[in-house]
């Protein structure tokens, strides 16, 4: 580990509240607290790693990291952390370390004794990384709990489920579902006509089929729906396609500077790669299918487009689109690290589930530790007016 990392681990552990903070004993499975609610908070896109070689990357992880324990110091009632994609900037890290940067990544949760699981993101597959790689790493952690639980060499790895349980120790409270949205470059590949070779950055196939035949078994085993929530790192075209129809600043408040945002399906180059590397032609349909037929699944959350941070209601058939929402709601996460593009306040969004309600409660806790966005997902969500958002 060079000087500058040690001085990054030491500034990341030296920050940790001393505050009582309640140790989640890593075998465990996940718990609702008493009165039946359960919060998670999502780091999204941090990036770390990014610029390795100048003296400004390492300082970005340590302002990263600054970002996660400020957050994790106001919201002390989250149990678990969800690292939803672009963990680290695999374009600019060596192949002999490329993984040691998800110990950074880590270090603030596993400081305070925190678990989490991860979604990866396009920035995590590059020459000299591969989601594979991240993966081995994170499993090396007893408080990490992704999983890999579709086993397909088109797959990708963060595709699983998490139970989270009440005192019905045979039937879970909630389904979370993570699911890998792919992208970046191939590891260790390239053509003869480029450095580099792109990885598809959608929902494979073969995920989709996974994901309907474990849904029903569990539907089946338990003999009812379980409510569930998904994370997925790059959006889905409905997000898109609403955005084109309009984001309204109160009843969809956040910020909306990426427009037209990047989705699944489409991408321009990264790397060595310029120019557009995939178009959208309809790629994410079987997955987005796949979400609306899924009963009790309240809320779809994703990352990659920094500059958005809205939930809508998909209540409607949009324009460009054959597929009708039934009141899925899709929301973007707060772009949280202080690698990649952009310069808005980085923050984390916060979502509380509450046992035998039909509705999410969801904030986004700011760096500074406001909150912006707050909102109820509930059975108004979309005519409910909110004030708007700061950028
Ligand atoms: C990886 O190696 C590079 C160059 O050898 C070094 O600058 C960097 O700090 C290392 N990163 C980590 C996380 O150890
Ligand atoms: C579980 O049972 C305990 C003891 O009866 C009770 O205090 C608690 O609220 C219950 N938890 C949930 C999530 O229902
Ligand atoms: C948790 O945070 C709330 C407000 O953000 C504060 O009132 C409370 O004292 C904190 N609890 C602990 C155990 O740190
Ligand atoms: C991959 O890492 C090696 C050293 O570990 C380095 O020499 C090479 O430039 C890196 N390649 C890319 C495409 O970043
Ligand atoms: C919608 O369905 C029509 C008829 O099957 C098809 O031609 C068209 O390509 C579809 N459009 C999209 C965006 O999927
Ligand atoms: C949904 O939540 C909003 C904000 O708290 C509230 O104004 C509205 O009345 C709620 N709608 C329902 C159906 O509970």
């Amino acid at each position: 580990m060079s000087p500058i990392h040690s001085l990054l681990f030491a500034v990341a552990a030296s920050t940790v509240s001393t505050l009582a903070i309640p140790i989640l004993q890593p075998t465990d499975v996940l718990r609702l607290s008493p009165d039946g609610s359960f919060q998670l908070s999502i780091f999204s896109d941090l990036h770390f790693g990014e610029a390795e070689d100048t003296l400004w990357g390492p300082l970005q992880d340590v302002k990263s990291a600054r970002v996660m324990n400020s957050v994790l110091d106001a919201e002390n009632s989250t149990g678990l952390i969800v690292l939803n994609g672009d963990l680290i900037t695999g374009e600019n890290t060596f192949l002999h370390n490329s993984t040691k940067y998800l110990d950074a990544v880590v270090a603030p949760l596993v400081h305070r004794g925190m678990s989490w699981a991860s979604t990866y993101g396009n920035h995590d597959s590059d020459f000299n990384i591969s989601r594979q790689g991240i993966f081995e790493q994170e499993s090396k952690y007893s408080l990490s709990r992704t999983k890999n639980m579709v086993s397909s060499s088109d797959a990708g790895v963060s595709n699983y489920y998490l139970p989270v349980y009440g005192n019905d120790s045979a039937v879970p409270g909630f389904l979370l579902w993570f699911f890998d949205s792919r992208g970046g470059n191939y590891f260790q590949q390239s053509s003869s006509s480029s450095k580099s070779v792109p990885q598809p950055n959608w929902v494979a196939q073969s995920v989709v089929d996974w994901f309907t035949e474990t849904r029903s078994a569990l539907e089946k085993k338990h003999n009812r729906v379980v409510p569930s929530v998904a994370f997925v790192h790059i959006p889905v075209n409905a997000m898109a396609a609403f955005q084109a129809q309009g984001v309204d600043t109160h009843r969809e408040p956040g910020i909306n500077d990426d427009n037209p945002l990047a989705q699944q399906g489409s991408a321009s180059g990264q790397g060595d790669v310029s120019g557009a590397v995939f178009t959208y032609n309809g790629q994410d349909i079987p997955f987005m299918q796949a979400l609306l037929d899924t009963k009790g699944l309240k809320a779809v959350f994703s990352g990659h487009d920094h500059g958005d941070d809205w939930c809508f209601r998909w209540d409607s058939k949009l324009k460009g689109m054959n597929l009708t929402g039934n009141g899925l709601d899709l929301c973007f996460d707060r772009r949280s690290g202080y690698g990649g593009y952009g310069s808005w306040t980085r923050g984390s969004r916060q979502v509380v589930l509450r046992k035998g309600k039909d509705e999410v409660q969801t904030w986004v806790r700011l760096e500074d530790g406001s909150i912006s966005g707050k909102v109820t997902l509930n059975g108004t969500y979309g005519q409910d007016s909110y004030p708007s958002v700061k950028a």
